[in-house]
């Protein structure tokens, strides 16, 4: 199987292994959702980019009830499989796609949006193209609106030798086969990239939102929230999250 083809296998099996491959994936949408109910419950619009098969779909549309959501996913597979979850849970009327990709930073006609989010989809690209799509995302959010984010982060990528022994240690006792082991353990840095977490404080400082609040780090996988103040005539309400 080639890691990461959306378009293949991996795509096709993506909702039976990913509890293996994201350590606390769960609790990565769980905490993501909570944040967003918590600190933007009355969003009108939000953007999920990266949804794939759309796991994350019905703890946000709980979370956020009176929004209605734009999905920005490039895989033809992947949203075919989100279509059909979305249709199992009855959302078509709360949920629309937007274009397969963010191109650059222009407003979406469905924004500006008072959430983003988008879990487990900036570890796929290269340091250049996270930026890219950092700022593209940040260019998406409302003042006043959250950006949720989820990625593989590593800590310390010079000290990385205790994290991966427990990661391997990880994978072997969840029963995964040792050739696919072998496979995810060398995806580090060719096909997995870890988000450094220097260069998602400077891309969201640049786009003048708040510095990333950590709310969950499981190994090496990392979930924050960011806010982009309020505009000042608006008022009341936009401390910081985490003071
Ligand atoms: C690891 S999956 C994550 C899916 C889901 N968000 C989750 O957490 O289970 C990454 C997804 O990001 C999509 N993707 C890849 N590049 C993207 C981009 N530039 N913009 C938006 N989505 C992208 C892939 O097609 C895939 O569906």
């Amino acid at each position: 199987m080639i890691l990461l083809d959306f378009e293949g296998d991996y795509g096709r099996t993506y909702n039976s292994n990913i509890r293996h491959l994201i350590p606390a994936y769960d609790a990565i949408l769980e905490i993501g959702a909570a944040a967003l109910a918590a600190h933007a419950p009355q969003a009108h619009a939000a953007l999920v980019v990266g949804p794939g098969s759309g796991t994350e779909l019905p703890a946000l549309l709980a979370a956020l009830p009176d929004a209605q959501f734009t999905l920005v996913e490039p895989s033809a597979q992947m949203r075919g499989f989100c279509e059909a979850l979305i249709a199992d849970i009855g959302a078509a009327d709360r949920v629309c796609w937007g274009p397969p990709q963010l191109e650059d930073t222009t407003a979406l006609a469905q924004g500006p949006f008072d959430a983003v989010i988008s879990h487990n989809v900036l570890h796929v690209l290269p340091p250049p193209q996270q930026q890219q799509l950092l700022d593209r995302m940040a260019a998406q959010l409302a003042h006043g609106g959250l950006l949720v984010l989820s990625s593989y982060s590593e800590p310390d990528p010079q000290t990385m030798e205790p994290w991966l022994a427990i990661a391997r240690a990880r994978f072997l006792a969840a029963g995964m086969d040792p050739a696919m082991i072998d496979g995810v353990m060398a995806s580090r840095g060719s096909t997995v990239f870890s988000l450094d977490q220097g260069l998602l404080e400077s891309r969201l400082n640049a786009a003048g939102l708040e510095p990333p609040s950590l709310l969950l780090q499981a190994l090496c996988n990392r979930l924050w929230c960011s806010r982009r103040p309020a505009q000042q005539h608006q008022g009341g309400g936009t401390g910081p999250i985490h003071s």
